[in-house]
């Protein structure tokens, strides 16, 4: 592929990037934000990040290393008290043991994850991937030269891997498999029992690596009890790299700053591929994540009690619209609810709702409320809805979306 522009200079993308482009998330989003600076009264529902604001003994710690001066590059992966916090963490929150040497900073969980697939993947190593997934592990496993192996996750099922599919998708070139509970799409979790079976799975499997993603640990509901793999299979721990960060749990998306414990060997494969992008996470931003980190927690559970209430106000609005079917999740902020029931419908304009995206464009154009189909996510007919916004602008949304399903007409 070789684009022009307008002086005629030829630009050729290497060929690692030449088919992927920028998320169907953020081309949701602009389209919306460009409706709503043109006066249109768009909710977005769309944003994977909290609505509410970085704590203000976070920030008031980011103001106090500034002023002592704390704007020089640090130590390459983590300054050694964040990584001391980090260790705190996973020995308090979840009873796993690492060293300073087992852990990584560095800037989001999605440096993390790109520095070890960079770190790791060979041409044509294969990463199974659970789907609905968030978008961007196909993305950097491709970037990383590696291949994405998308095993399908339909909603009988919860939307979780099962033993069997998983041991289905192992190839001799499998090298990680990737896990991320609760889930962005689904908010689907993995309590011990799901997990179980597939840790069997991975001990029979010497070579496949586990990458979790533990991003929404602290947004989990009643009557789910989160756990990780590293600490109900100390046996694979010496293969499993837990990854987490600050982003979703403090409401610090713009900070930057996501974590990781691994093997030693791993984390210093990924020191070297973080050397040569980012050099180092910023030093402020890591001051702020260690007050996050040894701070009050007393926020977390409060913000997880508020989740819970708009996430059961979302899903008994979308079981109220006739076909329109939702699970409720067991954590994170969002809903992804099955629209197989409206596919086929024509619209009052005369168009036909063929798949998801076309629902969620519909919706965007006449109803004003922006969400994301399920074909992002890698599993269709569904759309998804981060509940990360207010009660009175949920209520109006869902009372958009009902008013514009009810004009749909089916044969
Ligand atoms: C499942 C999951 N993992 C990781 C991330 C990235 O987090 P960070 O902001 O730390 O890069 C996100 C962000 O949306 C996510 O949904």
């Amino acid at each position: 592929m070789t684009l022009q522009d307008q002086t005629g200079v030829a630009f050729r993308p290497a060929e690692r990037i030449a088919t992927l482009g920028v998320s169907e998330i953020l081309q949701i989003g602009a389209k919306a934000a460009a409706m709503k600076r043109a006066g249109r009264p768009v909710i977005i529902l769309g944003a994977g990040e909290p609505d509410f604001d970085t704590p203000e003994h976070v920030k008031q710690a980011a103001a106090e290393a500034m002023a002592r001066g704390e704007t020089k590059y640090t130590a390459l992966d983590g300054t050694p008290a964040l990584k001391a916090a980090i260790v705190e963490k996973f020995k308090r929150e979840n009873g796993l043991d690492y060293t300073v040497a087992e852990i990584t900073v560095a800037t989001g969980a999605k440096q993390v994850l790109y520095n070890a697939m960079m770190a790791t993947l060979d041409p044509g190593d294969e990463v199974i991937i659970p789907t609905p997934c968030w978008t961007s592990y196909f993305d950097i496993v491709r970037i990383a030269g590696g291949v994405p192996v998308a095993v399908p996750c339909d909603g009988a099922q919860g939307f979780r891997l099962q033993p069997e599919a998983l041991a289905a998708a192992i190839t001799p070139k499998t090298h990680w498999l990737m896990l991320n509970s609760p889930s962005n799409p689904t908010g689907a979790a993995y309590a011990e029992a799901d997990y179980r079976p597939l840790l069997e799975v991975l001990r029979a499997h010497p070579q496949v690596w586990l990458m979790v993603d533990d991003m929404y640990e602290h947004i989990c509901y009643e009557g789910f009890r989160f756990t990780t793999p590293a600490a109900l299979e100390p046996r694979l721990k010496g293969r499993i790299l837990t990854v987490n960060g600050v982003s979703k749990a403090y409401a610090m998306t713009g900070w930057r700053i996501g974590y990781a414990g691994g093997p030693e060997a791993l984390i210093k494969a990924m020191a070297v591929v973080q050397s040569q992008s980012t050099s180092c996470p910023c030093s402020i931003s890591q001051a702020a994540a260690l007050a996050a980190l040894t701070g009050p927690q007393d926020l977390l559970p409060e913000r997880a009690a508020d989740f819970q209430r708009r996430r059961d106000l979302v899903v008994a609005g979308l079981n109220a619209i006739p076909g329109i079917t939702c699970r409720l999740p067991e954590g994170a902020f969002y809903t992804f609810a099955d629209c197989s029931g409206l596919i086929g419908a024509t619209t009052p304009e005369g168009g036909t709702i063929a798949s998801d995206r076309d629902f969620c464009a519909w919706l965007l154009e006449t109803a004003e409320v922006a969400m994301v189909p399920g074909a992002a996510f890698g599993l269709s007919p569904y759309f998804r809805i981060s509940y990360a916004t207010s009660e009175a602008e949920l209520r109006e949304a869902l009372a958009r979306i009902t008013a514009a399903c009810a004009r749909l007409t089916r044969d």
